[in-house]
């Protein structure tokens, strides 16, 4: 049981990881969007390096930015070769459907030795399949899950009966967190990893009655 974090703000993950609490960061092109990230693949490498140097031996998960079947094994590569501790996030499956995903998870895994996060994954039988392919880790986006109208942590337990009952070696994440519960709901669903966003993990240790408990201690103090 573990939480990653789930951002591209270097200085949210140095606070997290000096506090001992994050064992490893997961990006994706919005999440490094929304940080403020341009620059093409120059400023990518920078801050994917930064991140990867930051944080290791804890794993850094970095999505390519293509879904053409030879660039996006290129592309794993290439971020492979950044740093030792990078894995590379192939989606489930294209904008449309298409099918060359999951080849490519099978290719980086056993043929280039890359570690796989599969990500964008919505249901239980998706995992299965990424899974089977051989990644490392499978993303299931909880919040988006339930946004639809599905209970996630309904696929969260099947998705740890399948793993547990046929030895399959993927880690299983939960990722698109939409509230602090998730962290706990989740866990206890049977997943591995909660990747949570700064703002989520700040909630979870920050409690308006332990501030409270904690000005007393401080007003009384100066009474002694
Ligand atoms: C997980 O790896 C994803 O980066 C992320 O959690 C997606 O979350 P969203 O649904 O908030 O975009």
């Amino acid at each position: 049981m573990t939480i990653f974090l789930d951002t591209g703000d270097i200085k949210q993950i140095e606070q997290y990881f000096e506090m001992g609490l994050i064992r490893g960061v997961t990006t994706n092109p919005t999440i490094l969007y929304k940080c403020g990230l341009k620059g093409g693949n120059e400023a990518l490498k920078k801050c994917t390096v930064d991140i990867a140097e930051l944080i290791s031996p804890y794993p850094l998960s970095v999505e390519v930015t293509t879904n053409d079947y030879d660039k996006m094994i290129s592309q794993s590569v290439e971020y492979s070769h950044w740093a030792e501790n990078i894995n590379v996030k192939i989606t489930i499956h294209g904008p449309n459907g298409e099918l060359d995903n999951l080849k490519v998870i099978n290719q980086l895994e056993n043929k280039h030795d890359i570690r796989i996060n599969a990500t964008a994954i919505m249901s239980a039988q998706q995992c299965l399949m990424a899974s089977l392919a051989g990644a490392t880790y499978v993303s299931l986006f909880g919040g988006r899950v339930n946004n639809m109208g599905y209970n996630c942590c309904e696929e969260i337990r099947k998705t740890r009966s399948l793993i547990d009952q046929h030895s399959l070696h993927s880690k299983l994440i939960i990722g698109s967190i939409r509230e602090g519960l998730n962290v706990v709901e989740w866990l206890n669903a049977g997943a591995d990893i909660i990747t949570v966003t700064p703002d989520i993990l700040k909630g979870l240790i920050i409690h308006p009655y332990s501030k409270e408990t904690v000005q007393m201690f401080l007003e009384d103090a100066k009474k002694l």
